[in-house]
C-alpha cells in the first residue's frame, strides 16, 4: 500500500514537473543555530514501542541518567506571517507547530500559531496523536502557507502540518517552537504531502534535493540547509553517492566499521541519518564490541563513560570510502559527570531493528550532505576545512 503511494506520488509528481511551464526555484538557504533540547528527543529513536519488549535493556532507563541535554539545529520559518523556530530533523516525517489553543505547560513559552486572519489556513478536521519526545503528541491535521527564507513548499495549496493541542512536558524547556521534519515521506500521516514531497513538485529532479552543513562549535563553522542546492564552497573533492535503503527514512547501507585502526566485522547495518539529535546509537551489542576497544571504558547501562582525556579515532565505512569521525565529536566534554569522566557521543540503545544504527550529527559535523530522493540517494562529501583527516 504505502510503495504504492509513493510510486503514485513520483509518477504523479513527474507528471505535474513536465507539463507545466516551470522553473525550479533558486536554492534558499537556511542558517541554523545549534540549541538545547530534551533528551527525551532521543527516546524518539531508541525506544519504539513495538519493538521495546526487553524491559531489562529498555532504553528509557539507560538514557535516564547520562543525557540530561542534548543539542540539535533549528531555523526560522514562518507560517502566514508568525515565526516559529523550528527543530530541522531528516529523521522525522511531520511538521509540527504549537496551536493558540494549546494549554500544556510545555506550550507556555512557545510561539504558538493563531489561524485567526489567516487566509490561507485550512484545518481538516482531522485529529491526530502519537508518541513522540517521550509522551504524546496530539493536535489537528491543518495546512497554512510555510515560508522557509522566502521559499513556500509545494503550489497554492499550502503545506500540511499538525497543528498541536497537547504537548509533552518533555518540550517544556526545549529552546524551540516546532519540528520541521525533513524525512522522504511522513510515516505518521498518510496520504499527505510533507515538506520534503512539497519540496519535490517544486524542482526539478536535479534540483529536488536539499543539503546539510552541520558545523562544530569548537571550529566555529556555521550550520545551514540549503533547499534546492549544493553549496560547493563547504565540501572538497567529489559528493559521493550511496543509495538509500528505505522509502521515508534517509537510511544507507553502512560498509564497515573501524577504531584506532582496528575494523570491528558488524553486518548488515543500515545507517538513519537524524539531524535531530546529537548521538550516534547502536544495538547495546554493539556498543559493547566498539568500547572494548577503549581502555577504562565503563558501560553504564548502554551509554558509556571513560576519562575524559580519552581520544580514538573512528572511521564509518559508507560504500567504499571511509568517513573519519573527528575524535572531538566522540566525547561529551559538556556533560562532565564528574572532573574525570565523560560520556561517549557513540551509545547503546534499541533502534527501531536490530541493525539499524542512528547517526546523529557527531556523524553529520564530519560530511557535507546531500538528500535525494529522485535519485533514492545521499552523498556526502569532506569538508572543506576539516581540521582532522
Ligand atoms: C481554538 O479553540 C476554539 C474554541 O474551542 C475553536 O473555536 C478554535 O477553532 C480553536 N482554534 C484552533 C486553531 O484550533
Ligand atoms: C468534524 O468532525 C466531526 C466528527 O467527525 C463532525 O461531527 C463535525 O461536524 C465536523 N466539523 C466540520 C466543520 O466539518
Ligand atoms: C523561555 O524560553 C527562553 C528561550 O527560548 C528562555 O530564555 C526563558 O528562560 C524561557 N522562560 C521560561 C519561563 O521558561
Ligand atoms: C571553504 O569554506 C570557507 C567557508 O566555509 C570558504 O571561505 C572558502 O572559500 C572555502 N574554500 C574553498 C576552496 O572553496
Amino acid at each position: 500500500m504505502y510503495i504504492w503511494h509513493i510510486f503514485i506520488f513520483i509518477t504523479s509528481t513527474l507528471l505535474i514537473v513536465n507539463a507545466l511551464p516551470y522553473k525550479s526555484p533558486k536554492p534558499y538557504t537556511i542558517t541554523l543555530k545549534k540549541k538545547l533540547i530534551s533528551k527525551a528527543h532521543i527516546l524518539h529513536y531508541v525506544s519504539r514501542p513495538s519493538t521495546t519488549t526487553d524491559i531489562k535493556r529498555a532504553a528509557t532507563e539507560p538514557l535516564k541518567n547520562e543525557f540530561h541535554q542534548d543539542y540539535a539545529y533549528f531555523g526560522e520559518v514562518t507560517l502566514s506571517g508568525q515565526k516559529f523556530n523550528v527543530m530541522i530533523d531528516t529523521g522525522f516525517g511531520d511538521f509540527l507547530i504549537p496551536s493558540i489553543n494549546c494549554t500544556s505547560s510545555a506550550c507556555k513559552n512557545k510561539s504558538k500559531y493563531n489561524p485567526v486572519n489567516d487566509k490561507s489556513f485550512k484545518t481538516k478536521n482531522k485529529t491526530f496523536g502519537y508518541v513522540y519526545f517521550g509522551g504524546n503528541v496530539y493536535g489537528i491535521r491543518s495546512t497554512a502557507s510555510l515560508n522557509i527564507n522566502g521559499y513556500t513548499p509545494g503550489y497554492s495549496s499550502g503545506q500540511n502540518f499538525g497543528l498541536v493541542n497537547i504537548l509533552p512536558e518533555s518540550f517544556k524547556n526545549d529552546e524551540f517552537d516546532g519540528i520541521l521534519g525533513l524525512a522522504a515521506s511522513n510515516e505518521f500521516v498518510k496520504f499527505e504531502y510533507n515538506v520534503y514531497e512539497n519540496i519535490l513538485l517544486n524542482y526539478e529532479t536535479e534540483n529536488a534535493i536539499f543539503s546539510l552543513m552541520i558545523g562544530r562549535e569548537a571550529d566555529e563553522t556555521e550550520s545551514e540547509l540549503i533547499i534546492g542546492g549544493i553549496d560547493q564552497s563547504k565540501y572538497t573533492g567529489e559528493l559521493v553517492t550511496t543509495q538509500m535503503s528505505d522509502n521515508i527514512y534517509w537510511s544507507i547501507h553502512l560498509d564497515g566499521f573501524s577504531i584506532n585502526g582496528k575494523s570491528l566485522e558488524f553486518q548488515g547495518r543500515i545507517g538513519k541519518i537524524v539531524s535531530g539529535i546529537s548521538p550516534i546509537i547502536v544495538p547495546f551489542d554493539d556498543a559493547h564490541k566498539i568500547y572494548q576497544k577503549i581502555p577504562n571504558a565503563i558501560d553504564n547501562d548502554g551509554s558509556f563513560v571513560m576519562p575524559c582525556e580519552s581520544e580514538f579515532k573512528v572511521k564509518i565505512k559508507i560504500g567504499s570510502v571511509d568517513w573519519d569521525i573527528d575524535p572531538r565529536d566522540l566525547i561529551d566534554v559538556q556533560q562532565l559527570r564528574n572532573q574525570e569522566t565523560c560520556s561517549g557521543m557513540i551509545m547503546g540503545g534499541i533502534t527501531a531493528s536490530d541493525n539499524e544504527w542512528i547517526l546523529g550529527t557527531t556523524f553529520l559535523k564530519n560530511v557535507y550532505s546531500v538528500y535525494d530522493y529522485y535519485d533514492h540517494a545521499i552523498r556526502f562529501a569532506k569538508l572543506n576545512d576539516s581540521k582532522f583527516q
